[in-house]
């Protein structure tokens, strides 16, 4: 039996289920969540990447997962995982097509267009690779489900970007156009466009004091993906309950891609008036904000949140913090600059003339959040 039986009733990961799944890119980020997702679940992955130090920690950890250090802009790399899914499982029945690099910088910048020739030779050309060498073995499966990881980059523009953003808009239509053509032989593929998601891609961007706030605030549900909601939707797609599904692009993205682009900061302080409280306990400053981003985050120790870091770099306050399992992020403020940032959107603390005025929880799904208690010191 396919992945592709559908059988009324059954959980995705009860019923015929992918066995033998190839995923490309599978040593960091949403390519490693996805190993593990598979494995966990009782399937058998092999996992391609050129970086040899993250596959051996996924070999590590199990029989479960076979190897291969390959770059997937090489067709004979593709074709060797193929080659190496059936010499060590005996058959493929999913693949991930999920390998990837960014591509920044202006068009008029010198080596642009190398930089181009690489982001598509990645991006594309290995997602085309992936495919052709996957389908011989699909086709002996009796079918099977592809999945190429795109991007709401692919869906329309960024700035500085452009090289990124024609790779993962091409991936959206060469997954149409090679679904149609595989639907008939039981081969379903299909891509995510993943939004905002915290992997080492993004990590500069996470954590940048500026760029970090303003890029989730954009975000309708507030924040940042994990990894693993980006391997939850990659599963679904190649599971039997996607039985009848191919050929599409599954934003995963948190609303971002049916974001007109207004910045939601405003409407969802408007929201939280009820979790405003003031802030007056103090001068403001910067040694203040320090001592109220203190308070705040001892608050949050009763929730289970450790401050991974606290630092006043320069004029800045940068208080580095995380909930175990949940969420991480930053917060910061620039007292002087009239305002102040949070990472991941747990909170906005407003800054005027050089002090803090107001301290704003955000109602999304960190309820918990909404539990810190205490006034500030
Ligand atoms: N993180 C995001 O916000 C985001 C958003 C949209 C789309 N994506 C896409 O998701 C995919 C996974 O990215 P990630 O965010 O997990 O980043 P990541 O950097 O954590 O993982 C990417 C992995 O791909 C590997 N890789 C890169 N080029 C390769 C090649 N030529 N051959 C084999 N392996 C190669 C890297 O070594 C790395 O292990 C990428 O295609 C990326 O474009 C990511």
């Amino acid at each position: 039996m396919s992945t592709n039986t559908y059988i009324p009733g059954a959980p995705a990961d009860e019923a015929d289920a992918p066995r033998v799944v190839l995923i490309t890119g599978a040593a960091s980020g949403i390519g490693h969540a996805a190993a593990r997702l598979y494995t966990e679940r009782g399937h058998r992955v092999v996992a391609v990447d050129v970086d040899k130090a993250g596959l051996d920690q996924i070999a590590e950890e199990g029989d479960a997962a076979a190897t291969l250090v390959g770059d997937t802009a090489d067709d004979a790399a593709n074709e060797a995982a193929v080659a190496l899914a059936l010499d060590r499982f005996g058959r493929l029945d999913a693949v991930v097509l999920n390998a990837g690099i960014g591509g920044a910088g202006p068009l008029e910048a010198e080596g642009s267009l190398a930089r181009l020739d690489r982001v598509l030779a990645v991006n594309v050309h290995g997602v085309a690779s992936g495919i052709r060498a996957a389908i011989p073995a699909l086709r002996a499966t009796g079918g099977g489900a592809i999945v190429a990881t795109s991007s709401v980059s692919g869906l329309r523009g960024d700035p500085g970007t452009w090289a990124y953003n024609a790779s993962k808009a091409a991936i959206i239509n060469l997954v149409r156009g090679l679904a149609v053509d595989y639907a008939a032989e039981n081969i379903r593929i299909n891509a995510i466009a993943p939004g905002g998601t915290v992997t080492a891609m993004t990590a500069a961007q996470v954590s940048h004091p500026v760029l970090g706030p303003e890029l989730t605030a954009r975000i309708p549900v507030q924040r940042w993906a994990d990894p693993h909601e980006q391997a939850e939707a990659i599963w679904f797609l190649t599971s039997p309950a996607a039985s009848y599904i191919t050929g599409v692009v599954l934003p995963v993205d948190g609303g971002l891609s049916a974001n007109g682009g207004i910045l939601l900061e405003e409407l969802v302080a408007a929201d939280a008036v009820d979790e405003t409280r003031a802030y007056s306990g103090g001068t403001g400053d910067r040694d203040d904000f320090r001592q109220h981003a203190l308070w705040l985050w001892e608050s949050v120790q009763d929730v289970k949140a450790t401050i991974t870091d606290l630092i006043a770099e320069g004029d800045r306050v940068v208080v580095y913090w995380r909930i175990e399992g949940i969420h991480q992020g930053t917060i910061f403020g620039v007292p002087g600059t009239g305002k102040a940032f949070t990472g991941n959107s747990i909170s906005t603390i407003t800054i005027q003339d050089g002090k803090v005025v107001r301290y704003t929880v955000l109602p999304d799904r960190l309820g918990i959040i909404k539990q810190i208690g205490g006034t500030p010191a």
